[in-house]
């Protein structure tokens, strides 16, 4: 028996870890600048997520979907905290894909409709219909054939699709979903900053078009915050940024803070749309140990002000990465929000980026390359201190002048 690579694996055991830092087994130390998958928001071992999950495992893991525990109670709570009063319906998950399935489910259900509009460059998930309808998934024989889905102009300005340059009149990248036939679209799935489409941080004002643009074709709004939920880009929500409400929230990654959790929050008014409708079990919905994690996660952010140092060591970040591009020419951008941040090439430098990222990794740092996007991206656990983020512009400089002397490919 072997693993079987459905992707590409580095050759590196990890061992364990402690703070932002993570040991191979030979003992050297990485700096994580990817938070494992963007899930380990509270760094590796954090005390209070360890006691929390040990006491969760020795007295209820899972009770089976027919019954209630105290925990997810618990959960619910602690989210309306950090929630707008309409998104007062959860359930819990385990992972983003099949969260964003159930969104889709309860959209389809609620409005009867079947056009989805998705952004370009986006990605909703690794399951069969979220993956069709994300980029990476377009040209990928093994998926269903979605027949109606409104694929919407990516918002990168400084690069615009449609050719037209920033500040534009209105959104024209919207046009096709104000043109949409009232009642033909279930839902509008976005991303407030898209992660896998290279950090790409829509104009201000995006959001609120986008919110009255679905209401206008009566639409649901579902804002997918599976990467940009719980303090990744500064505030607890991106959507947020634009002041809206959201019909239905996504939540993932950062939720479980390195385990499996996910969340579909919702209004009422939904709830009550998909009665007789909707039914949904899975194994693993509701349990009592995600419902503990859950809670235990955003009283640990909440408690430890890590939000907030998400959005100012975010910006801290940002303005390195941009003093560094000033003298950088092979820097085409440096985009991002709170500590979700990307880091652009020239083209004819795109290929170079595989070998900067090496490097990284090979002197201690771990980020991520998009040779696609040309892109490295950078999605810090929210516990990264400022010390360690001038230790990593240090060797990335020092990375990038040196790989540079290289020639343009
Ligand atoms: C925006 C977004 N949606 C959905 C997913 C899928 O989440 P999961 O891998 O937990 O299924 C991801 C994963 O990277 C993501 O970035």
């Amino acid at each position: 028996m072997r693993l079987w690579q459905t992707h590409v694996l580095e050759d590196i055991t990890l061992v364990r870890g402690a703070g932002c830092t993570v040991w191979d087994a030979a003992g050297k130390p990485y700096l994580d600048l990817l938070a494992g998958t963007w899930c380990n928001v509270l760094g590796y071992g954090h005390p209070r997520w360890v006691a929390a999950v040990q006491s969760q495992v020795g007295k209820l893991a899972h009770v089976g979907a027919a019954f209630s525990a105290d925990e997810v109670e618990e959960a619910l709570v602690k989210l309306r905290e950090i929630l707008p009063p309409a998104l007062d319906r959860a359930v819990l998950l385990n992972t983003g894909s099949e969260a964003v399935e159930l969104a889709l489910k309860m959209a389809r259900a609620a409005t009867g409709a079947d056009e989805v509009a998705v952004i370009e460059q986006g990605y909703y998930g690794a399951t069969t219909y979220a993956l069709a309808l994300s980029e990476a998934g377009r040209a990928a024989s093994y998926l269903p054939h979605l027949g109606h889905v409104l694929r919407l102009p990516v918002p990168m300005c400084r690069r615009c699709p449609m050719g037209l340059s920033w500040p534009c009149d209105g959104f024209p990248c919207l046009d096709a979903l104000a043109d949409a036939e009232p009642g033909h679209v279930v839902a509008v799935i976005y991303e407030p900053v898209l992660g896998a489409g290279g950090i790409i941080v829509p104009p201000p004002g995006y959001g609120t078009r986008l919110r009255d643009l679905a209401t206008h074709c009566g639409a649901l709004l579902i804002a997918e915050e599976v990467t940009t939920g719980m303090g990744r880009t500064g505030r607890w929500f991106a959507f947020e940024h634009d002041a809206i409400v959201p019909d239905i929230l996504v939540i993932g990654k950062a939720i479980g803070a390195g385990l499996p959790v996910s969340a579909v929050v919702t209004t009422g008014e939904v709830e009550a749309r998909c009665q007789g409708v909707l039914r949904h079990v899975q194994s693993h919905q509701n349990d009592p140990f995600s419902g503990r994690i859950a809670a235990a996660v955003v009283a640990i952010l909440q408690e430890e002000g890590l939000v907030e140092q998400a959005a100012g060591h975010g910006a801290y970040l940002l303005d390195g990465l941009r003093e560094l591009q000033s003298r950088c020419a092979w820097i085409w951008d440096v985009r991002g929000q709170g500590l979700m941040a990307g880091v652009e090439l020239e083209p004819d430098r795109a290929a170079q980026g595989v070998t900067v990222r090496q490097r990284l990794l090979d002197s201690g740092f771990i980020v991520d390359y998009q040779p696609h996007t040309a892109t490295l991206r950078l999605f810090p656990p929210y516990i990264i201190a400022a010390p360690e983020i001038d230790r990593f512009l240090t060797a990335f400089e020092e990375t990038l002048f040196d790989v540079g002397k290289a020639s343009p490919v």
